[in-house]
Formats: structure tokens, sequence, C-alpha cells
């Protein structure tokens, strides 16, 4: 049986980037992250307005793709315990548990290659930034990530037996799963193979939310999806998609659940009134969001 307490949270997720000046650009101009730690060749990483050391690393690649995820851990030994388990379990561990460079925050971590290859890094005791960055209008943290997956069922039990997440709810495209008070910080989404679907950042407030996205609407990005009110975590939405083609979702005010929390089904999501917005207002995604959504807008394409 897993123990739902090894893993605290998301960390920051990995892309590999075809133009990493322009994602750059895109990510703290547009988007409203900053640079976290000293400039580095060939990758750069972004933190939040919150204290987390970082939330997102670029890599600049030859291609645009999905990399990976990072979870940090409630202890040093919850590494150690998970990596045993995932060793146990015949998952490749790439880099054992090790103290890890001050240059990325510092820490101590393992990474591994979990189902259909997908890299995971586990962290425990990355330094904090020592204040907050005062902006309304910007993120405050990575809030989740939805993962396309063509082995669903393995990956489910990978997330729930090994690392010791639990199910939210589950609908006929998706299942969210939690590891803390959020609904959901991992959804995984049926696909033809593993891909980010997209990543979210939490928002102060609804306000913020909307400050935010006219700033990229000022930059001419436009809103793909949204303003609207999931079903699922109940959280506001707004989606954007960035210079590579992957899709980055704005959000606030998900719902906090407990152990209490019944799990909805797939059924029960079915037949939701006004799905897929609550508030019945923001009408589908757009073509070249579901495309993204699917992994499949990306510039290589
Ligand atoms: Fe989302």
């Amino acid at each position: 049986m897993a123990d739902k307490h090894l893993v605290a949270g998301l960390e920051s997720f990995q892309l590999e980037v075809k133009n990493l000046n322009q994602a750059k650009t895109f990510y703290r101009e547009v988007f409203g992250l900053e640079f976290a730690g000293p400039p580095m060749t060939g990758s750069t990483l972004f933190r939040a307005n919150g204290t987390t050391h970082h939330v997102v690393e670029l890599v600049e690649g030859k291609r645009s793709r999905f990399v990976g995820i990072e979870l940090s851990t409630s202890s040093r030994s919850a590494v150690d315990i998970l990596v045993g388990r995932l060793g146990d379990a015949g998952f490749s561990i790439s880099h054992p548990p090790a103290l890890l460079s001050d240059v990325t925050g510092g820490g101590y971590g393992a990474t591994v290659e979990g189902v259909e290859g997908l890299r995971i890094q586990l962290v425990y005791g990355r330094v904090s930034h020592s204040h907050v960055l005062e902006d309304r209008t910007k993120p405050l943290c990575l809030t989740h990530v939805v993962l396309n997956s063509n082995e669903f069922e393995r990956q489910i039990n990978f997330f729930i037996g090994i690392l010791g997440f639990r199910v939210s709810d589950i609908t006929e495209r998706m299942t969210f799963l939690r590891c803390g008070a959020d609904h959901h910080t991992i959804a995984l989404a049926h696909g033809d193979s593993m891909s980010l679907n997209h990543a979210a950042f939490a928002m102060e407030d609804f306000d913020s939310l909307m400050y935010g996205s006219g700033r990229l609407l000022e930059f001419g990005h436009a809103i793909e999806w949204g303003p609207g009110r999931h079903g699922p975590g109940n959280n506001v939405f707004c989606y954007f998609i960035d210079p590579e083609g992957f899709a980055v979702e704005y959000t606030t005010d998900m719902d906090q659940v407990d152990e209490s929390y019944e799990v909805g089904s797939a059924e029960y999501w079915t037949n939701f009134p006004k799905r897929p917005c609550r508030w019945g207002v923001a009408g589908k995604p757009s073509e070249k969001l579901a495309m993204a959504f699917a992994g499949k807008g990306l510039i290589n394409d």
C-alpha cells in the first residue's frame, strides 16, 4: 500500500524548446514569470511570484518536446523510499538519490523514468526564495499539469500505487489526481502517446487572472478558451498557447478537498449541467487549443 504522504507537491515541469530566446521572452515578459538563479548555457529556470525556487525549466533542443515533471517529497527519506519502490517495480533510475547542484537550487533528489518514459525528478530540501514577488497580475505558482497517455491504466497505477496520489474525479477523457488539498495536481488524459496536455499556473484571484489575461492579449496571444469555470475542480480558467505550441493555463479558485471528497464518476460528469463550463459562457476550446491539448500543435508538427 502506497504512503500517501511521500509526495508533497508539484514543483516544476521541463520543456525542450527549439527557440529558447523566443520562449524565454514569452514566459518572462508575456506570461509573467521571472528568471530563477544565475544564467546557464542552453537552459533557463523560471520562478513565479511565490517562493518555490523554480516552476519551469526550458532547455534548448532540436525540437519542441515535453520532458518531464518534478515532484517535491515530504522528507529526504521519502526520496529514498520512493526510489526503492520504483526500482523494485522495475523502473529505471536514471540518477540515484544524491545532493543536487546549487545552480538549480540544491536539495536532495533522484530522477526516474516512469511509464511511457515520463521523466520524474523527486526532490527534497531545495532552497526557496527569501521573498515573494508583488505583482498580482502574474502567477503565484505552478498548480497542476495534465498529461496525455497511451498507457492510461499503467499511468494511473503508477501515480496511485507507487507515488501515493489519490483520485478526485473521473471523466470520460481524464482522471484527476491529487497529492494535497488542491482538487488536482496531476490529471491524466487518454491520448496517442505521452505528451503535455497543458500546464496550469495559479493566479491570486479572478481579478488577477483577468489582468494577466489582458497582458497576454496585449502581446497578441489570444485567449484560446475562457474565461470559464471547470466542472471537476471548479477552478476558473483561461488558456493560451506558448510560442512552441504548448498549452498553458491561468487558473484560480480551485476546490480544496480532503479524504471526505466523493469521487465523481464519468457518468456523473457526463450528465453535469452546462458542461464543460459551469457558467455556460466559455464554449469550447479553439481548434488550435484542441490540437495543443492533444500534444499535436508543437512547432515541429
Ligand atoms: Fe487545467
